[in-house]
């Protein structure tokens, strides 16, 4: 089947789908994105995700490119046109447009919106395996609430982290604090029992998935503190676990090698986990 993405007012062949060289998303990362899990053919937090792209945007000053409710047609329209009834996931790249080649902002461009599709295996938060994950400096900005899609220090991480045969790295602040990981965020259930995730200020991006966890543990009765935590906190604790779009709930079974609690997924985790699954199942929302 041909996969169809939308570029600037057009669906075209996934294959045939390009912007121009001058885009200020390609020569600057000059942008902003989204990625949405759908899952049974809903896209799972939409709303969620449609808030964290406006305020992107808003923050960085780029117009948005249609309206909240056109924004959702073209979204649908993808879904169907990749008959995506099963799961999968929409990208969503917003750039400030294409400009003659100059730091600050042109006078007069569109923002220019890209939206590919993706099918994926189905999305089992509850069945989720252990990953390790490894620490390395934070390296980034200083605005990382905003979801730009300038991702080298993310992409350097991640490819560290796989080089150490883990899957993620966790990002950790001139404090020792975990900011999060490359794309996820951070969790530890401490020794005391405490589910701990680091606050969402502009240190970190405040996942959507974070949120919906928080949320549900909020509904269950389970207690949270948002604050920051070092790395040997993580290390000492009982559980760990990742959160993210596409990564869902994930147990962390190893940091820097050293096993977290007794190395396997922790109670709690597979509770946040169930949680989870049963929220994209009932919470999916028709694009
Ligand atoms: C740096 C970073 N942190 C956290 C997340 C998790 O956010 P979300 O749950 O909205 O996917 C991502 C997702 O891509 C990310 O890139």
């Amino acid at each position: 089947m041909t996969r169809i993405a939308y570029v600037n007012g057009r669906y075209v062949p996934h294959g045939q789908a390009a912007v121009h060289v001058e885009d200020r998303g390609y020569q600057f990362s000059d942008g902003v994105y989204e990625v949405i899990a759908v899952h049974r053919g809903r896209l799972v937090d939409e709303h969620g995700h449609l808030d964290r792209l406006e305020r992107s945007l808003g923050e960085l000053r780029i117009a948005p490119p249609m309206t909240r409710r056109a924004l959702r047609v073209v979204i649908g329209e993808v879904v169907r046109r990749n008959r995506l009834g099963h799961d999968g996931m929409i990208y969503l790249q917003v750039t400030r447009g294409v400009a003659p080649r100059d730091h600050a902002f042109p006078d007069a461009a569109d923002s220019a919106l890209v939206v590919t599709a993706r099918r994926l295996p189905p999305f089992d938060a509850a069945a989720a395996t252990g990953v390790d994950v490894i620490t390395i400096p934070d390296i980034r900005w200083e605005r990382r609430d905003i979801k730009s899609i300038s991702l080298l220090p993310n992409v350097l991480g991640k490819q560290q982290a796989q080089d150490a045969g883990a899957y993620e790295a966790w990002m950790v602040d001139g404090e020792g604090q975990v900011t999060e990981g490359t794309l996820s965020n951070a969790w530890i259930v401490t020794a005391e029992g405490e589910l701990v995730t680091r606050h969402a200020d502009r240190a970190i991006l405040s996942g959507i998935t974070r949120r919906a966890v928080l949320e549900l543990a909020r509904g269950e009765g389970i207690g949270f503190v948002e604050r920051p935590f070092t790395v040997d906190e993580a290390k000492a604790a009982r559980e760990a676990f990742l959160t993210g779009t596409t990564v869902l709930v994930k147990p962390v079974l190893h940091i820097d090698g050293q096993a977290v609690g007794d190395g396997r997924a922790g109670p709690l985790t597979g509770k946040l986990a169930a949680f989870y699954a049963a929220h994209m199942k009932t919470q999916g929302e028709s694009p």
